[in-house]
């Protein structure tokens, strides 16, 4: 079956050129599940042929399918409960050096099966769905032993097989050291680069390499070391840089070759000349800077004026943003951040293709390009941002099909 999406008010191309890619009054024609034909106004009769639905997006806002390119989608439990600390001011790290924060979804995840880990993940999948999001990345790093971040790894394969939202897979065992390591972060990180990183590589259970590079995590010396034995053994590199402390996350990235360095709250202005000189996506998180109340952002548009290429993604994770939606994270980038929604749009699409090395085929509505979009009931892009807290998903259509009708998910 072919599809035709036709007088859409608005399709917002994100072609990687600086010209804005506005179409306005526009159509486009998918066939085999990719992106065949894009055009203004009326389809030429010899485009069509009978076994085809139409859509008419009269009124709506076409735009590629959202990539969260930042997700921590596979874990156990829940931390409602450390919102009062963090209420009185009990900053991030001393909760976790207290033995909760990560560590506490640490345990809550090792006491999972992978069945259940796989239904916890698939309600979250099906929410990124019906809000527009067509790829995620998801990270591991709740596990930290070698079963639990096998079983979490598996989880996600299996959930890429059966779920339409495509899953990029990373390995973060270096997220925390856990209890049996504590104060032994050198035996933890050669249990990591002997034991596991081997494994998952070779039963292609990880694409990219994940640290959190942090005061009172890993250090830039032992990411460093961390990602050379991952760049050898064959994974590309991501690394949680310069959130908390500048601890020159960012220069590390573009000095071991990263295809991103994410959150990059203290990031330095050396740091942002390293990014953009080497090509490094930045990934932000505005909606972790909004959760963390430190009233600090990342520096967004300085990143942009310097020629760093931005993404935006939601860090979806139970402590820090617990949320799968990436329309809020719009909000947070405009208001926050002050990008505006072409770039924050771009951000959710292009750039974060960029980020997760998928450029090629998905990202931006272009002929050959796989027919990932989403239709939005807003009659312009700046609608999208400005009308917030809602969803504005009408249809969601996945390698060509749609996925998501009147927002809502149509099952099989
Ligand atoms: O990206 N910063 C480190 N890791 C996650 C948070 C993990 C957690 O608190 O559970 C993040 O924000
Ligand atoms: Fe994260």
């Amino acid at each position: 079956m072919n599809l035709i999406i036709k007088n859409a008010s608005n399709i917002i191309t994100c072609t990687d050129s600086i010209s804005d890619g506005v179409i306005e009054n526009g159509y486009i024609i998918i066939k085999d599940g990719l992106i065949k034909s894009i055009g203004i106004g009326t389809i030429p009769s010899c485009l069509c042929d009978g076994n085809t639905n139409i859509i008419d997006a009269k009124g709506q806002t076409v735009i590629p399918g959202l990539i969260d390119s930042h997700t921590h989608l596979i874990h156990g439990g829940s931390r409602e409960n450390e919102l009062n600390m963090k209420l009185t001011g009990v900053p991030y790290i001393d909760i976790l050096e207290s033995g909760g924060g990560i560590l506490s979804t640490v345990r809550a995840t090792r006491e999972l099966s992978k069945e259940q880990l796989k239904d916890k993940s698939l309600k979250s999948l099906n929410r990124m769905l019906i809000h527009g999001t067509t790829t995620v990345e998801a990270k591991s790093g709740y596990g930290l032993d070698f079963d639990t971040e096998i079983k979490c790894l598996e989880a996600a394969k299996e959930l890429k097989l059966e779920h339409p939202i495509d899953i990029v897979s990373t390995y973060m065992g270096a997220h925390a050291i856990p209890p049996e390591y504590k104060d032994n972060s050198k035996g933890y990180i050669d249990f990591m680069c002997e034991d596991v990183m081997p494994y998952v590589i070779e039963n292609g259970l990880g694409e990219f390499l994940d640290i959190f590079c942090e005061k009172g995590v890993f250090s830039v010396d032992e990411s460093e070391y961390i990602m050379q034995k991952a760049k050898d053994m064959g994974f590309k590199l991501k690394i949680h840089a310069d959130e908390i402390i500048p601890l020159k996350g960012a220069e590390l990235a573009a000095k071991m070759g990263a295809i991103s360095a994410e959150h990059l709250l203290a990031v330095s202005d050396e740091g942002i000349k390293d990014m953009a000189k080497s090509g490094v996506t930045a990934i932000l998180l505005p909606g972790t800077s909004f959760y963390l109340m430190t009233g600090k952002f990342a520096p967004a548009r300085k990143m942009i004026e310097n020629g760093v290429r931005v993404a935006l993604a939601t860090d979806y994770n139970p402590g820090t943003c617990p949320t799968e939606n990436l329309q809020s994270i719009m909000t947070f980038a405009c208001f926050g951040m002050k990008m505006t929604p072409l770039e924050i749009i771009k951000g959710m699409t292009i750039n974060a293709a960029y980020g997760i090395g998928r450029e090629k085929e998905i990202g931006s509505i272009e002929i050959g390009k796989k027919a990932d979009l989403v239709i939005f009931d807003c009659p312009n892009l700046n609608y999208i941002v400005y009308h917030f807290g809602i969803n504005h998903v009408d249809k969601v259509i996945k390698n060509g099909e749609v996925v998501v009708d009147k927002g809502n998910l149509i099952r099989k």
